[in-house]
């Protein structure tokens, strides 16, 4: 290279580092982060040019006028600091890759990869200059440690008095030996960029240490680095694919806003306007599904959401909607699912079975490569900032039963076994799908004999859906006449509103933050008494829990960004009272009082249905001690029921299970009831 030409580079690069004094001194000179990171847009054309032909020496330039500018600004400290071997970390690079996009034509380039990383160790110690002391003779000899398998020494450099020095053992000196902070983390496919694939593209990297601490597991990154082959099986001849990490990028929580022109937003806001506008947003949810249309409104609203917020004292409130359906088998719960996720800008899609061996939360695992505890991010961490769709809910196991509860309401998960803590983020709307514990939902018992969950976890639910699959011959019919049109006149279901086009309409709506109005705070306000009132009373067991005020106004919020509206109306909070109604209805139903057992909504026996049982109860008691064995039969009981309680068999036939079920009553033989002793 001509002089002139490598003396106005260095100019160039001296000007473009200049630009980063302040953060040199913040993280450099004052901080503890040993390394600067710049932004390469910042740089001169001609630099990139210099850095795309000679990378290493682009980097030596860089490093030398790192320790130039370094000179300039702390004269004294600088041999201190130099000492350190601070680095430079770019950011911003031209364009970025996904992990799906990684083939042997990049080995050698230095690459920019937007991913997530899905699981961390805590930080372990690194051997950078390994002793070995030499069985044969007793000297130590250091290897400089720059591969990822440990190097030995070739043979004793003390050849003049070691007799053996290509012979023997080398044992591992710990205590002489330097080392330094390493981390691994693995780097996955963005779950969006993998919908396709259940297999996401993964790669572990160890970090440089200066990298060190800068991620976690559920994080969203982009990586850079230099693209390289590396070998993980000696024997084999497939290889994969690593990074010689420079730097790596946190992304904040935010979302990610698809580009949204100003065609698209004249686009969404005519349809917006239009009359029948509520109705074709509803039907571009999931349109092969013939009916839920209450349902795919709810489902309309979740993928809208609500507006966090920070409360004066700090308490946060979270904006993300949850919503599960329980229902019998083939009612189309997993086909809505999948659509909801496709139709977020970011789901993540998971079943409770966690067949694919990723937890919901996120666990502490055993990496079988490197027997090391790694904190791996389960679906609602790599969901955060879109929504977490999860078939089978009923399926997870125990641990993720426990952390999901905090996961629904304080939208974090909290870690801390095997020497690993951690919070992890899970700001995610959940959608969950689950059979009834039967198998089929049995309209005679209550909600909660029906869903096999927790009355707190079901209370994190914003909305609760119970889907039937009754035959009823009009519906029967419509739904195989849409069924059969789905699959061959598909041009009649297709969504009024496109993907696409959708998909950027929730992002729009997303940015308002709509405040409530006066009328709608009227609104809501008198629902939620009303609902109180009702589950009130003197003997009532417990009331309607205050959650449903705070799901009354994510609702009545979403429905106003549907409307892209800056203040949510009264029409907005109907919408939301409307919803709450109907789903409660449907699960709270009481068939004895035909009123809504706010009980049974929120998980509990409803009063109603404990009264019953407790009469029955007594009536068997008195049967009891009126036969001479202290037992009663089946017959005779149902019977008594029918006459003196006016309950009709199968309700008495319920209650009894349950009274079994709750050791109330004994079995002593099929047919036979017996009262437990000292009742
Ligand atoms: N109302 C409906 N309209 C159109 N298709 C339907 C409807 N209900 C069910 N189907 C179809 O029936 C099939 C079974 O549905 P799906 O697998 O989603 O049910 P599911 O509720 O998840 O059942 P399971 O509880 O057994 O998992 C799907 O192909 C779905 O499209
Ligand atoms: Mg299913
Ligand atoms: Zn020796």
């Amino acid at each position: 290279m001509a002089n002139q030409q490598q003396e106005s580079l260095k100019l160039e690069t001296e000007n473009f580092l200049a630009r980063f004094d302040e953060v040199i001194r913040k993280d450099i000179i004052y901080g503890e982060k040993n390394s600067v990171e710049v932004d390469w847009q910042q740089a001169q054309s001609t630099i990139w040019e210099f850095f795309e032909e000679h990378r290493e020496q682009c980097f030596s330039l860089l490093w030398e006028t790192l320790c130039s500018r370094l000179h300039v600004l702390t004269p004294f400290e600088y041999e201190e600091i130099v000492k350190r071997h601070p680095q430079i970390r770019i950011r911003n690079y031209h364009e970025t890759l996904s992990m799906g996009d990684l083939d042997t034509s990049l080995f050698g380039k230095f690459t920019a990869i937007n991913c997530i990383v899905t699981r961390s160790t805590a930080v372990l110690p690194l051997l950078e200059k390994a002793v070995f002391t030499h069985d044969r003779c007793g000297k130590n000899q250091t290897v400089k440690q720059d591969t990822a398998k440990l190097k030995y020494p070739v043979d004793c450099e003390d050849r003049a008095t070691c007799r053996q020095s290509c012979r023997g053992k080398w044992e591992l000196n710990l205590n002489a030996s330097e080392f330094v902070n390493t981390q691994i983390l693995t780097f996955q496919e963005n779950p969006e960029d993998a919908k396709e694939n259940t297999n996401p593209i993964r790669i572990d990297i160890k970090l440089p240490v200066h990298l060190v601490g800068l991620a976690k597991a559920g994080d969203r990154v982009i990586i850079y680095g230099v693209i390289q082959p590396e070998q993980q099986d000696e024997k084999s001849r497939v290889l994969s694919f690593t990074l010689d990490l420079n730097n790596i990028e946190v992304l904040g929580e935010n979302f990610q806003f698809p580009n949204i022109s100003s065609e698209d937003e004249v686009k969404i806001r005519k349809l917006v306007s239009e009359p029948e506008f509520q109705g074709k947003v509803v039907g571009s949810i999931a349109p092969s599904i013939f009916g839920y249309e209450d349902i795919k409104l709810g489902l309309a609203l979740l993928l809208f959401g609500g507006v966090p917020k920070t409360l004066p004292d700090g308490l946060k409130i979270r904006g993300d909607l949850n919503v599960l359906l329980v229902g019998d088998p083939g009612t189309a719960k997993s086909s809505m699912l999948q659509y909801v996720c496709n139709l977020s800008p970011r789901g993540v899609f998971a079943t409770g079975r966690g067949s694919s061996g990723v937890g919901l939360t996120a666990a502490v695992v055993r990496d079988k490569a490197s027997e090391r505890f790694m904190l791996e991010a389960g679906t609602v961490v790599l969901a955060s900032g879109g929504v977490a769709c999860v078939d089978e809910l009923e399926k997870m196991n125990k641990d993720d039963q426990g952390n999901l509860h905090e996961a629904l309401a304080q939208q974090v998960v909290t870690i801390n076994k095997a020497g690993i803590r951690a919070v992890l983020p899970a700001k995610c709307a959940f959608l969950a799908a689950a059979n009834p514990k039967g198998g089929r939902y049995d309209p005679y018992r209550t909600p909660r004999e029906n869903i096999d969950f927790s009355p707190t976890l079901l209370s994190r639910f914003d909305l609760i859906w119970v889907i039937r699959d009754e035959p009823e011959q009009v519906r029967d019919l419509q739904v195989a006449d849409h069924m059969l049109k789905a699959q061959t006149r598909r041009e009649e279901v297709k969504p009024p509103i496109d993907v696409g086009l959708f998909r950027k309409y929730v992002a729009l709506a997303k940015q308002i933050e709509p405040k409530l109005s006066e009328e709608a705070q009227d609104k809501i306000r008198e629902f939620y008494f009303g609902l109180r009132n009702q589950s009130g009373g003197v003997d009532a067991p417990m009331s309607i829990t205050p959650r449903k005020l705070e799901s009354l106004v994510r609702f009545t919020e979403a429905s106003a960004r549907m409307n892209l509206r800056d203040v949510a109306t009264q029409e907005d909070a109907l919408v939301a009272v409307e919803l709450l109604q109907k789903s409660m209805t449907q699960i709270g139903f009481d068939p004895v009082t035909g009123k809504i057992d706010i009980d049974a909504v929120e998980g509990r026996i409803p009063k109603s249905k404990k009264e019953r049982k407790e009469a029955l109860l007594n009536l068997i008691e008195r049967l009891c001690d009126n036969d001479l064995g202290g037992v009663t039969t089946v017959s005779t009981i149902l019977f008594e029921a029918k006459k003196t309680l006016l309950m009709e068999q199968k309700e008495a036939e319920n209650l009894l299970d349950l009274l079994h079920e709750n050791r109330e009553i004994l079995k002593p033989r099929e047919g036979l009831y017996r009262k437990v002793e000292g009742t």
